[in-house]
């Protein structure tokens, strides 16, 4: 039987709109889970006048009758998602343990890890990845070397816990005094602090593992949420500029504990344009007027950090790529509001290396590829109130068309505002969207 889930990824180096789509198929699916990064993510959901930044709580909140997981592969920061979870409750979101689950096999990121992200970053100067700080690298490096990682599980156990933290911060303040000169962490402080955000938590944590993959075999619909863009993706984007977990469709089965089948239909979301946050190779990047007339009309800043965005030209090259690595089944094109009032409008559509057409993508080589482009006509109309594909202008549904021969794959869906309503169904596949 075909399977009901989907699963919403980013095409690009993050930020491309997948809280709105999550959020628009949220209503007709039973879990929604997070199953990779941590709160380095920034989901924004526009439900009427109000604006919902997500971290690290599935998009799913705000919707009932949803399970909202976070599942095994996913770097879970407790401080953080006590603050989301009361912040969301200060709203009047409920949240509780009939709509959020935990797994108690997610890694956890502590005090330590945050602290050695902001010191490796600023040893590594002006060589620096130019993470969000949110100690999602460390937390997966010490998940990788196992004996100084600490579970979700361990969290509720309150003598494992003592034990843990005890041990490991003696090492980190050992390493971080040799590294960085740092003072020594408050050992006690911590020990206090965890053990209470263990009990906040514990009526959440639970085999999520086992959850979902019943919920699969009784066909109950899967919604998977990614997190950052596939080029961030730590073994096929654009390494060492990437995170650390696996983002693309790839990475669904790891982080959620679920066959390889239960991906379902994927869904690749794209903006119109290309940005990034922090550093690394971005060769269609525009550092000029351009690049700042998309960041201001798009409000190119981070959720998360608040930092400016590189902004660049659509690279189809990149979204080819990112969606054969994930079979994308159909692409949702966000933000083509943003491009309205540009005379001209470039799209990249091939690289070239030492002077000869790239044929395979290799993202090793970002760095050292030249941009073919393409001119295509812009369009001045203000899109934000189109509510059907034959009231955008001619040259904006060219766009759409060139895009989607250039990736090979349908444009199923067209965003043109933040808004739930301004959303533009160009048939697409998906089930709960039609
Ligand atoms: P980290 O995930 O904080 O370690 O950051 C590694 C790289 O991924 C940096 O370039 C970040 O700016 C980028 N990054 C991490 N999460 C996101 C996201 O949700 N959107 C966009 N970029 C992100």
């Amino acid at each position: 039987m075909e399977s009901k889930n989907a699963t919403v990824i980013g095409l690009q180096w993050g930020d491309e709109g997948k809280g709105k789509i999550v959020d628009a198929l949220a209503g007709t699916s039973r879990y929604v889970v997070r199953y990779c990064g941590g709160a380095n993510a920034g989901h924004t959901v526009t439900v009427g006048s109000e604006r919902f930044a997500l971290h690290l709580i599935p998009c799913g909140i705000l919707h009932k009758d949803v399970m909202n997981v976070i599942a095994n592969g996913v770097a879970f920061d407790p401080e953080v998602a006590v603050d989301e979870i009361k912040g969301l409750q200060d709203r009047g979101v409920h949240i509780g343990a009939d709509n959020l689950s935990i797994s108690s096999t997610a890694q956890v990121v502590m005090p330590w890890h945050k602290q050695q992200d902001l010191l490796s970053e600023q040893q590594l100067k002006d060589q620096k990845i130019g993470t969000t700080a949110r100690g999602i690298g460390p937390c997966y490096s010490d998940k990788a070397n196992r004996s100084t990682a600490v579970r979700v599980a361990d969290l509720l156990d309150e003598k494992t816990l003592t034990q843990k933290i005890r041990f490991i911060a003696t090492i980190k303040n050992r390493i971080f005094a040799a590294l960085y000169e740092a003072e020594p962490m408050d050992i006690d402080a911590i020990v206090e602090q965890y053990t209470r955000l263990g009990r906040d938590l514990s009526p959440m944590v639970r085999n999520t593992g086992a959850m979902l993959r019943d919920a699969f075999d009784n066909a109950q619909r899967i919604l998977f949420e990614g997190g950052q863009g596939s080029m961030l993706d730590v073994d096929h984007g654009t390494f060492p500029f990437v995170t650390s977990s696996s983002v693309s469709a790839c990475g669904v089965p790891g982080g959620a504990g679920v066959p390889p089948k239960a991906v379902g239909h994927v869904v690749g979301i794209l903006k119109a344009y290309t940005t990034r946050v922090g550093a690394g190779p971005f060769p269609t990047e525009q550092d000029n007027d351009t690049g700042e007339y998309i960041r201001r009309k798009g409000k190119e800043f981070g959720t998360t950090t608040g930092r400016p965005r590189r902004c660049g030209w659509l690279d189809t090259c990149v979204v080819k790529y990112t969606s054969d690595l994930s079979g994308v089944d159909e692409l949702a094109l966000m933000l083509l509001d943003v491009l309205s009032g540009l005379d001209e409008i470039k799209i990249c559509k091939a690289y070239t290396y030492k002077g000869k057409t790239v044929k395979d993508f290799d993202p090793a080589l970002m760095g050292q590829v030249e941009c073919v482009y393409e001119t295509l006509p812009g369009w001045s109309e203000d899109l934000t109130n189109c509510k059907r594909l034959e009231e955008l202008p001619a040259n904006a549904r060219s766009y759409i068309a060139r895009i989607s021969e250039l990736i090979d794959r349908p444009v199923g869906i067209v965003s043109v505002g933040p808004g739930r309503k301004q959303t533009i169904a160009n048939q697409t596949q998906i089930e709960g969207l039609t």
